[in-house]
């Protein structure tokens, strides 16, 4: 993604991100520490609600894909074996007047005003020198491209030389591939199955950009899953995926200008759009777990990869994108790795990687299916999906703009805000009564600053779903009055039966307007 992600609703959605505390660049107090992001208090509940959902979905509701959680340095040999320590590297270049270093294709990019995602590095650099690109600050030359490894690297032992060197994971990948005999024979699975991580990576950016976009440190969340070459085309899944709806831009669209097209996961294995039943399956899973928590379906696209875009392990790879305000981009990957990764270490390790396959009663290498998804961009995503804003008018009459974050509940990092109508007559008592007892059980906020109004906002703006606030009638009643962020409608419900209600609007079992008699 190379774009400078420019826009309003951006501007706004990053605003919001630091005022409340969602997410911000770390190291603010130092002028920040360019790639690196600090998730707040707010941000810290959405990044572990997406990645539970993530978890929930793809792990523990699943018998055929087990966790795992690998070691963030690891063996070196991993990725020399990987390819990593050769080809995973962009390339740089370098002002002779003024030193100041870009990413030569991010520079092709911004002065020629064109796309350049997927050129070959020999294409870039023959690009740059014919139209004589020179440094965008003062203008000196350039000297030429050159490849720069994106792997951070470190020292392991108190020997600080190339004997101790080794690299932060780019990618939790690799962990899975280095212990997939053990995992495999620990949890006795036989592929197909698959091995899941979510965890961080690392990746030294020459120009970290686009706010969480481009950053140095990240999460990811990870299947690698392993099917036998002779199943790839037969998914025991596929009848019950094969109707999702999709949109998909080919290769061959993409050559020929052409738009996305509307389909399903069967029909496009069906004409052999999607190389293999697995493949087509893996990515029906990633569109429909980010429709469950809250991406409108016309809002995501799979787009392949052309052949130069290739990573060097892939065979097929279709990104599931997001239409952003700046345009379609890369939300997920999901790669056809093949054999690749297995052979490679166990050519290295020395060690047999391959498992005895009972119906073919042969020594298998399976192939790889790999949804890979970055924690930050799902996440800011979601922001940008759910970022809204509203007119009312004010107490005063104006007209004000409010903002409203209409996040799915599995999702928002607050699930209820509590609030006494007034601090005084015991509301504020009762009210802590019911924050109390609902605590246990759901992420709430009790507030009791300014009025009920303002309370309200701050809670829309971070996108809580419900909001319970205790008044006169509740002393008597013992009842509170539940407010529905999307609709701004009120029920009144017993302190009793709260748990249950809240716990059922939640989870999507109960209709808001079913939930208690309705305040007029
Ligand atoms: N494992 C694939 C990636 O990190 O892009």
């Amino acid at each position: 993604m190379a774009a400078e992600i420019k826009s309003d609703k951006v501007d706004k959605v990053i605003s919001l991100c630091v005022r409340r505390g969602i997410l911000f660049p770390n190291s603010e107090i130092y002028g920040s520490f360019a790639g690196f992001f600090d998730y707040g208090p707010v941000g810290v509940e959405l990044k572990r609600n997406v990645e539970a959902s993530w978890w929930k979905r793809f792990v523990q509701e699943r018998e055929d894909v087990v966790g795992m959680d690998g070691a963030i340095i690891t063996h070196p040999a991993v990725w020399k074996a990987s390819g990593h320590v050769d080809a995973f590297a962009d390339l740089l270049v370098e002002c002779t007047k003024c030193k100041g270093r870009y990413r030569a294709d991010h520079l092709l990019e911004s002065v020629l005003g064109v796309q350049v995602d997927g050129l070959p590095p020999e294409k870039i650099k023959a690009d740059m020198e014919e139209k004589k690109i020179v440094c965008p600050k003062c203008k000196g030359s350039l000297a030429p491209a050159r490849a720069f490894n994106l792997m951070f690297k470190t020292f392991v032992g108190a020997a600080e030389d190339e004997s101790s060197q080794a690299f932060l994971r780019p990618e939790t990948a690799q962990l899975i591939f280095a212990d997939f005999k053990a995992v495999m024979l620990a949890s006795r699975k036989v592929p197909p199955f698959g091995i899941a991580q979510v965890g961080k990576s690392f990746r030294n950016e020459i120009s970290p950009r686009n706010f969480v976009f481009r950053c140095r440190e990240f999460s990811q969340m990870e299947v690698e899953y392993f099917v036998p070459p002779r199943l790839l085309d037969s998914c025991r899944y596929f009848e019950a995926a094969k109707g999702k709806k999709i949109q998909v831009l080919t290769a061959a669209d993409q050559e020929k200008n052409a738009p996305q097209s509307k389909t399903t996961a069967g029909d496009a294995r069906d004409k052999k759009i999607i190389g293999t039943q697995w493949h087509a399956y893996w990515l029906a899973e990633c569109v429909d777990w980010f429709e469950g928590i809250g991406i409108a379906p016309e809002n995501l696209r799979l787009r392949q990869h052309t052949k130069s875009e290739l990573s060097h392990y892939s065979s097929e790879t279709w990104d599931v994108e997001y239409l952003y305000p700046w345009g379609w981009k890369e939300l997920t990957g999901v790669a056809n790795r093949g054999d690749f990764d297995l052979k490679q270490h166990s050519k290295f390790s020395g060690k047999d990687l391959s498992y005895f396959d009972q119906e073919t009663k042969q020594k298998l290498v399976p192939h790889v299916i790999e949804p890979s998804f970055g924690v930050e961009r799902a996440v800011f995503t979601l922001l940008l999906e759910a970022f809204e804003e509203k007119k009312e008018k004010g107490t005063d009459g104006k007209e004000e703009v409010k903002t409203v974050l209409r996040l799915h509940p599995a999702i928002a990092p607050v699930k209820a805000g509590v609030f006494p109508l007034m601090k005084k007559d015991g509301l504020a008592e009762k009210a802590r009564e019911v924050f109390e007892m609902l605590r246990g059980d759901f992420v709430c906020e009790y507030d009791e600053g300014g009025s009920v109004g303002k309370r309200y906002a701050r809670m829309d703006e971070i996108g809580t779903p419900y909001c319970v606030t205790v008044d006169y009638d509740s002393l008597e009643k013992n009842d509170v009055t539940v407010r529905d962020r999307d609709s701004a409608k009120q029920v009144r419900v017993p302190i009793a039966k709260l748990p249950n209600v809240l716990s059922a609007l939640l989870g999507g079992t109960l209709a808001f307007e079913k939930a208690g008699a309705a305040v007029k």
